[in-house]
């Protein structure tokens, strides 16, 4: 893998993971992932920005040792404790026995937790605190709860350069380039949707707080721990990450539908054809017997239109939509033009569960329709006006 330089300073050298079958076990990587860890070579002192999942570290020390060729490392920068970052940092413990690690409190605290490290071992820093390599200052930023409480970000000045931790970050492995100018990105976008959505998707005001706090800083590259270092389409990315966290969907709409035997299906079937004649073009269909729910959940970030339907299951939701309104709800989802739909055989129970969860997320959805057994005319006429008043509320 390329080891890249991105600045005088600075080097990539992180490490691509392509054999994990689920980030945090749970969702997909069909492109694989990369831990993006960074060198800074000052002239005094060598630092590590963030660190590699433990089986990552033969690759990451003979990746360091290709730039600094077995010098020491003196810092090891942590900005993000979860364990796809932290989880080598007993091994880099023991092969730079004077290896300080630099965190914040909470940073402290995890670590010990996670690792049993001593006391001897930590430098701890606040807000705005700097730490001088030499030639070159470290400035530390905190931005809790941009993923973790402990999260924060670490810059350079002289260099331009923002090192974000997951914030900006996505899934997918980087194929043979580091930065964005190198390769192409277009496919990551979808990735760092569909990260945001699934992994940072419940702190949109801390994100909201991070961004803010950081746009004083002049950086002109944003190094997040996974996914492509963003130079060219910086501002672009730093847009996306301001509307998915304002909750603020794009122009189409999000349709997310349980059928056991097609009956809620055809109704889903109905919604989408009236939206597209009322001149929606951008649909999303997911059954949720088949999609991802990874996936499901981009969309639903991605899209400002998200209508869901359920049949009722042993007197409750269909198991995989009550999934998916858990998911919505753990993320606090707003700003959303949401409608519903259910279906039942003999006791209707989907529509008012749906209906209590909206309820407690604070949200009124625009329409709500149930239908007991097979769809009839009045149900798909039904259909048609609730697909009327999403598409009303869109601006359609
Ligand atoms: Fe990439 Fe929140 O860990």
């Amino acid at each position: 893998m390329n080891i890249s330089r991105l600045t005088p300073h600075v080097h990539y050298v992180g490490v691509n993971d392509r054999t994990t079958w689920k980030f945090e076990n749970l969702w997909p990587l069909p492109f694989g992932v990369s831990y993006n860890t960074y060198l800074v070579t000052g002239k005094e002192k060598i630092a590590l920005i963030d660190c590699v999942e433990n089986a990552s570290m033969q690759s990451l020390k003979n990746r360091i040792n290709k730039v600094v060729n077995n010098q020491k490392i003196d810092y090891l920068v942590v900005n993000h404790m979860e364990p796809d970052h932290s989880g080598g940092i007993p091994d880099l413990l023991f092969t730079y026995p004077d290896l300080k690690i630099i965190g914040n409190k909470q940073t402290i605290g995890m670590v010990k937790g996670y690792y049993g490290v001593s006391d001897d071992r930590f430098i701890e820093i606040k807000d705005n605190e700097t730490i001088s390599l030499g030639d070159i200052t470290l400035k530390f930023v905190l931005t809790p709860l941009v993923h973790w409480p402990e999260t924060m970000m670490t810059f350079i000045e002289e260099e331009g350069i923002l090192f974000t931790g997951d914030a900006f970050g996505c899934f997918g492995a980087l194929n043979g380039g580091v930065i964005d100018t190198e390769m192409e990105t277009e496919w990551y976008i979808p990735e760092m949707y569909r990260y945001y959505s699934n992994i940072v998707g419940k702190y949109g005001k801390p994100v909201q707080m991070a961004l803010k706090k950081t746009s004083s800083l002049d950086f002109r590259y944003i190094c997040p721990t996974h996914g492509p270092v963003w130079h060219q389409r910086l501002k672009e990315v730093v847009e996306i990450y301001n509307k998915l966290s304002l909750y603020e969907g794009e122009d189409g709409v999000t349709i997310v539908y349980g059928s056991m035997y097609g009956n809620t299906e055809e109704i889903a079937e109905a919604i989408a054809v009236r939206l597209n004649e009322k001149g929606i073009r951008n649909i999303k269909m997911h059954n949720v017997s088949k999609s991802e729910m990874s996936y499901i959940i981009s969309d639903a970030f991605q899209y400002k239109g998200l209508i869901i339907g359920s049949p009722t299951y042993s007197g409750r939701l269909f198991p995989p939509i009550e999934e998916f309104m858990n998911a919505m709800e753990v993320r606090e989802i707003k700003n959303k033009v949401i409608a519903t739909f259910g279906s039942f055989t003999w006791a209707s129970a989907a529509c008012k569960q749906m209906n209590e969860c909206l309820t407690r997320m604070k949200i009124d959805q625009v329409d709500s329709l149930d239908m007991k057994q097979a769809p009839g005319q009045d149900d798909f006429t039904a259909a048609a006006e609730l697909a009327d008043k999403v598409a009303e509320a869109l601006g359609y």
